[in-house]
């Protein structure tokens, strides 16, 4: 009878194990889901909501993003990247806060073996150096001041008698910076200036203010330059859209008329920098590609989930050192600013 019981109990067992996957291996949850989490230095950024916003466009029913503020602090983000490996993501994009200070990031995600996708603050290469599963996805920092000083130069060629109001045949400029410290703000503001130089367009810097890629802190700043330099101002060269816009707003709240207003210059496209362009408050910005960098990082989670390399993606980016993906930034101005507008 026990015999019989127990045979019984086997076959109870069995017909379960086949209903419900009792005993069954634990299959890997994310074998047919793409998990991916995205960590952002700050939400509030006008350039990296956009992009975010970007990258959500990928979610489906196969592809999980979490998305997660680190509120500019780095401490917050360590946590967060410990969290995300916790909830199992197969890939874990960072957007640091303290891009020289990605230790605690890289410590644990080599620990757990998931591959970290870095973009937009770009950590220094001996950092990158540290695993073989750090990337980076991007843009090229002096492109932009590059292109920033092109358009200011051709600007100032092509009407001068608007903008050097005072006739002295130099142009006095101030600079707007992003945070000190970033990639994009030293760089771009040395690649601008130089550019401008280098083109034949004298020039004489009035000053320059640190305002953390934040329109708010640029109005501040930019009607201090006003209270100080006055009608003298002939060109405001800024780090990002943003700021140029925080520029705009302080004319605007002094209510200078838009004929005594310097060339104002961005680098973005934002919606809000392309309306400006489009509305002629600012002559120019250069556009970051933010839909090619979230579309990059996109196809690099899902090769390296499934074990790729990033050398698959070399027919559609320029691949550097087999780590880094960086997209091209584009001039915009009233004459193509159509073809930006609709993207
Ligand atoms: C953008 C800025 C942005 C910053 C954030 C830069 O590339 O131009 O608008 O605030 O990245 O890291
Ligand atoms: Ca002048």
């Amino acid at each position: 009878m026990k015999k019989v019981y127990a045979l019984l109990l086997v076959v109870i067992c069995l017909l379960t194990m086949s209903i419900s996957g009792c005993g069954e291996q634990t299959v890997n949850k994310n074998e047919s889901k793409l998990k991916i989490g995205v960590t952002v230095y700050d939400q509030y950024d006008t350039f990296m909501g956009q992009l975010v916003d970007c990258f959500l466009a990928f979610q489906s029913e196969n592809v999980e993003i979490a998305v997660y503020n680190a509120a500019q602090s780095q401490q917050t983000q360590n946590a967060q990247v410990k969290k995300m490996i916790e909830d199992d993501m197969d890939i874990i994009c960072v957007n640091l806060v303290d891009r020289t200070d990605p230790t605690a990031v890289i410590d644990a995600a080599r620990k757990n073996d998931v591959p970290v996708i870095f973009f937009n603050r770009e950590l220094v290469e001996g950092d990158m150096g540290r695993w073989d599963k750090l990337f980076y996805v991007g843009a090229d920092a002096e492109q932009s001041g590059v292109m920033e000083g092109e358009l200011a130069a051709w600007a100032c060629i092509t009407q001068k008698e608007d903008i050097d109001k005072n006739g002295d045949g130099v142009i006095q400029y101030v600079v707007l910076e992003g945070e000190a410290g970033h990639q994009d703000a030293i760089i771009r503001t040395e690649a601008s200036v130089n550019t401008l130089k280098k083109q034949g367009v004298e020039i004489d810097k009035l000053g320059y203010a640190i305002a953390n890629w934040n329109r708010a802190q640029a109005q501040t700043k930019a009607a201090q330059f006003i209270e100080d330099y006055g009608d003298d101002i002939e060109l405001v060269l800024s780090n990002n859209d943003d700021m140029a816009l925080g520029a705009i707003d302080a004319y605007e709240a002094k209510a200078v008329p838009r004929n005594k207003w310097p060339a104002i210059f961005g680098i973005d496209g934002t919606n809000v920098g392309l309306e400006a362009v489009r509305d002629d408050k600012m002559l120019g910005t250069v556009y970051n590609d933010k839909e090619g960098q979230a579309s990059a990082m996109f196809e690099l989670a899902s090769v390296l989930a499934r074990g790729g390399s990033i050398d698959e993606l070399s027919d559609r980016y320029t691949v550097e050192n087999g780590r880094y993906i960086r997209l091209p930034y584009e001039k915009v101005t009233s004459s193509n600013i159509i073809k930006y507008l609709s993207r």
